[in-house]
């Protein structure tokens, strides 16, 4: 199954690590994507078995595990609010333990960089055993969870080397986006599809935000070089890419970071900002951005430095990230690449090896 990778992929070329690389190619893979799902019209499609199947089904459930969970997070919100079907997200280790009340016609979507994950697997053999239908999202063609569910819809991001991943995550929340828009049109709850379009103007906000690294890298070395700990605050969609942002920062940097509800921090966590810790809040949801700055303030007032990632037309003076305006419904995909950066910037000053952390395999084959 490795015909199709172009030997370029394989290398790093001037990069240090191949996360940066990986990062950067961003753009090109939303580039590709729609390419690779459109039609000859010009309009975006999706086997349109897979259509039926989704359109049959009563309620989804998302498995996956680490940043692919991440992503079907953010993947429910797409599905939900595009096709009107019921969507539960889980993380798929916990799944076989209490595995909830199934609905009568479930859809399955598994979603895997690997395709190999363990723990996703084993929920897979569980499904096909009651018959369930299931699609894997995935990187790898041929991988066990695409040979072993019935649909696959391939990310075609290239490999992806860094064990921390970048590029998967953004092109599987692309991909759900894609399938909502044909599934939630086939329905006639969509007159006029605007995500090959939308996902364009994503490709130009994220090409953007890589353009102008150095700020960010200035950036991680004011707030990150020296803590050891950090928060990401956001609500909505931004706590989905808060979770991720965090994530990503300790699996590489070792920093102990934890993403949070905006509104949850002054539930317990809030207890324990010291002078110094830094909390990064994401803002790009018009309708709760001033409770997040209000919950970033009060973090602030006990000694937090604090950092804003806001997104044009919502920013205020004073805002250290302000990323290009895009659909709110796909704004993680732009407003995660600043967060990946700085993920990056950090672990490289505090001279770790980015793309190999201790600990850490890129794909889980045990449970
Ligand atoms: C490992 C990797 C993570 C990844 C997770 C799920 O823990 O280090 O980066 O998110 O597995 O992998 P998958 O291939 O199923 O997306």
């Amino acid at each position: 199954y490795t015909a199709e990778i172009d030997s370029d992929d394989l290398e790093k070329g001037t990069y240090p690590y191949y996360m940066l690389k990986e990062i950067d190619e961003q753009p090109a893979v939303m580039r590709k994507l729609l390419l690779k799902y459109q039609d000859e019209n010009g309009k975006l499609t999706v086997d349109q078995e897979i259509v039926d199947t989704m359109l049959e089904s009563d309620r989804i459930y998302i498995i996956a595990a680490g940043t692919s969970y991440h992503a079907g997070l953010v993947g429910k919100q797409l599905i939900e609010s595009m096709t009107h079907i019921p969507t539960e997200v889980h993380v798929s280790s916990e799944f076989g333990y209490h595995t909830p009340l199934l609905s009568e016609k479930p859809f399955f979507i598994f979603i895997s960089q690997s395709g190999e994950t363990a723990d996703s697997r084993q929920v897979l053999v569980k499904t096909n055993a009651l018959g369930h239908p299931s699609l894997t999202v995935t990187n790898v063609a041929g991988s066990t969870l695409s040979r072993e569910s019935n649909f696959t819809l391939l990310l075609n991001a290239g490999p992806e080397i860094a064990v921390a991943s970048t590029k998967a995550y953004t092109a599987q929340i692309a991909v759900l986006a894609i399938l909502s828009e044909v599934v939630g049109m086939s329905k006639g709850l969509i007159k006029k599809g605007t995500m090959l379009h939308d996902i364009g103007i994503v490709a130009n906000a994220m090409q953007a935000i890589v353009d102008d690294k150095e700020k960010i890298e200035e950036l991680a070395s004011e707030y990150l070089s020296i803590s050891r700990n950090a928060f990401y605050i956001g609500r909505g969609m931004d706590y989905h890419v808060a979770l991720e942002a965090a994530l990503k920062l300790k699996e590489i940097s070792y920093i102990q970071t934890e993403g949070f509800a905006a509104g949850e921090l002054k539930h317990g966590t809030i207890a324990l900002i010291e002078e110094g810790t830094p909390v990064i809040a994401l803002v790009t949801e018009k309708g709760v951005a001033g409770h997040t700055r209000g919950n970033l303030q009060e973090t602030q007032a006990r000694g937090a430095h604090t950092m804003v990632i806001s997104m044009d037309g919502l920013n205020r003076p004073g805002d250290q990230i302000v990323i290009p305006h895009v659909n709110p419904l796909l704004s993680a995909l732009v407003s995660v690449i600043p967060t990946q950066l700085l993920s990056y910037y950090c672990s490289l000053h505090r001279g770790n090896d980015v793309d190999k952390p201790r600990n850490l395999a890129k794909s889980v084959t045990v449970e």
